[in-house]
């Protein structure tokens, strides 16, 4: 009988709610805090495990805009184009040592890898250093459109040329 009186007195801080209240208020807080928690978790497990990366597939334009002669270098997509006389390859920026970003040196007329030195010829031969491999050649061909495009994922073991 005393308890239910202590229940039914008002509470301190909030005089126009009794302790019983408060006591509720907090044990359904509880409950939708548990519950939210459950749902968060449950959301996580039931989302799919998927690791979004770019497509290996790249679209460099309109093949004209590499003249003949010509090295261009992309960076983003870590590759060279190269206009030869055979036709236009492209040819993967990562050096096979250990994997750095090479980088066309135009005034040398070589490709060369800033980390350890290696060097290689405009067609991915290696010249000197430690790159066990010459650069490797990735399949490019064109689109419907006539757009280049290189496949970033298709290693080839013979030389292709696009031819324009
Ligand atoms: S990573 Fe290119 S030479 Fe070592």
């Amino acid at each position: 009988m005393s308890q239910d009186r202590d229940a039914n007195q008002s509470c301190a801080k909030c005089p126009g709610c009794t302790r019983r209240e408060v006591f509720v208020k907090v044990g359904v807080g509880s409950i939708g805090a548990a519950f939210a928690g459950a749902a968060a978790f449950g959301y996580e497990f039931l989302s799919p495990n998927v690791l979004y990366e770019p497509s290996p597939i790249v679209d460099l334009g309109k093949p004209d805009q590499y003249p003949p002669g010509s090295v261009t270098q992309q960076t983003e997509a870590g590759l060279y184009i190269v206009h030869g006389p055979e036709g236009i390859y492209a040819m993967s920026a990562v050096c096979t040592h250990l994997g750095c970003l090479t980088a066309w040196n135009a005034d040398l007329g070589i490709v060369a890898c800033p980390c350890h030195g290696s060097k290689f010829t405009r067609d991915g031969t290696k010249i000197e250093g430690p790159a066990p491999r010459p650069l490797l050649w990735l399949r490019a061909y064109l689109d419907d459109e006539g757009n280049l495009l290189v496949d970033r994922s298709a290693l080839l073991e013979q030389k292709e040329f696009v031819r324009t």
